[in-house]
């Protein structure tokens, strides 16, 4: 099984260099090693100090390999019939000239369509290992919810709403001017869906974690706390914590003493706030960490004897006990935040911003909810023991 990695976090703090790092670190022990990035920035290539790769993965040192996911030119190959179906609605709508270049820049399309060559990749079968370096941490959580969000709609609007969306079809044509899709381009959509599906089980797979990359300060901490939170309840598993730029004490003058004090009061925030998670330091280096040699020692300084390519341990973030109970685990989650509706054969579970639409398994979804609690980061779902009717 390919093991996935993915390093999410605030802007800034150093998710690029730490994916990187992992790479070099994962190559270098004989793993073949992908490490491919979400965002259009070519960050992980000046990190790895390689120029950018053409088209496809390519190696940069022995196992290791960078792919700089060509965003246009994936949307071109792949995705061409939903393109054009687009171009021809905005030329409806008198917005012509609409080019691919254009659609791509729809908020969240540039990292959806990466996610989707990423898939592409672990189907090869060709990595034990696979980096992925995610945009900072909003948008990649919205964006990780897409596919379920989507099963949700897809599901209802699909084969039913195609028969009817036929039946619409001059009607819609009338009134709102634009074209229908027809069964190609629909056929398309549930390519997609099905393609985004799979990326989602991919990343919440037994093989895949993400690991929370954080620099030690207040506003900092808050939002990974809330990532944390978030992340669990749509399912991902976080396995680590890397605490970056931290300040190494020791003859230090009265600025870089204060900021040694005030940096550790945070990391003991941090060990209490993500324990049992194991909590990865790096130090403030003198020098931006660039190439794969410096990458190496970033590695080296996180990771120390540890095996970061092992599968994630601990218990899976969503599982039914024998006894029939849902668990869903939502740590540092409060009690006011979280809002529980039944609707049909799904659980909604909401989180502040975030919602969750859980399908429920047979066993389960004709059963009426009984009670729900949450404490020690775990929300425990009940159910009525009996038949289909109460
Ligand atoms: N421990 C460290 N010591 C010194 N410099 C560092 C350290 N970690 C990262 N840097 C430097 O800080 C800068 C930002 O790091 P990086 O690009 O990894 O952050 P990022 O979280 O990926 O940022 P973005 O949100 O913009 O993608 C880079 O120039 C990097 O070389
Ligand atoms: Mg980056």
């Amino acid at each position: 099984m390919t093991r996935v990695l993915l390093f999410t976090g605030k802007g800034g703090v150093g998710k690029t260099t730490a994916a990187a790092a992992t790479a070099v670190r994962a190559a270098r022990s004989g793993l073949k090693t992908l490490v491919v990035s979400t965002d259009t920035a070519h960050s992980l290539a000046d990190a790895l100090a390689v120029g950018v790769p053409a088209d496809g993965p390519a190696e940069i040192e022995p196992g290791l390999h960078l792919y700089q996911v060509d965003t246009q030119r994936s949307l071109e190959r792949q995705w061409g019939e939903l393109r054009d179906y687009a171009r021809g609605v905005f030329a409806e709508l008198g917005l012509d000239e609409v080019t691919a270049e254009e659609i791509t820049v729809l908020p969240g399309a540039e990292e959806v369509i990466a996610l989707l060559e990423l898939r592409e990749q672990a189907r090869t079968g060709r990595w034990d290992v696979i980096v992925v370096d995610c945009a900072p941490t909003a948008e990649t959580l919205r964006l990780l919810a897409l596919p379920e969000a989507l099963d949700w709609h897809v599901n209802r609007l699909l084969p039913a709403g195609r028969r009817l969306l036929r039946t619409l079809s001059p009607l819609i044509r009338r009134v709102a001017m634009v074209s229908v899709p027809d069964d190609h381009v629909v056929g398309a959509g549930e390519r997609l869906h099905r393609a985004l599906m799979e990326v989602r089980g991919l990343l919440t797979g037994a093989g895949a974690s993400v690991r929370l990359v954080l620099t030690p300060e207040a506003v900092v901490l808050a939002e990974a706390r809330r990532t944390l939170t978030s992340l669990s309840l749509y399912g991902y598993r976080v396995d680590a914590v890397v605490a970056n730029r931290v300040f190494p004490s020791g003859g230090a003058d009265p600025w870089r003493e204060g900021w040694v004090a005030a940096q550790a009061r945070r990391l003991a925030e941090v060990g209490e706030s993500f324990a049992p998670l194991p909590v990865h330091t790096v130090p403030y280096l003198d020098a931006e960490p660039v190439g794969r040699d410096a990458l190496a020692a970033v590695a080296e300084a996180m990771y120390g004897g540890t095996d970061p390519f092992a599968p994630p341990a601990g218990e899976p973030p969503l599982r039914i006990t024998p006894e029939g109970e849902l668990v869903l685990a939502l740590p540092l989650a409060e009690k006011g935040q979280v809002d529980l509706a039944r609707k049909g054969d799904e659980l909604i579970v909401t989180l502040g911003p975030y919602r969750r639409v859980l399908a429920l398994p047979a066993a389960l979804a004709r059963r009426a909810v009984r009670d729900a609690a949450l404490s020690d980061g775990r929300l425990r779902v009940r159910f009525e023991s009996g038949g289909p009717d109460d």
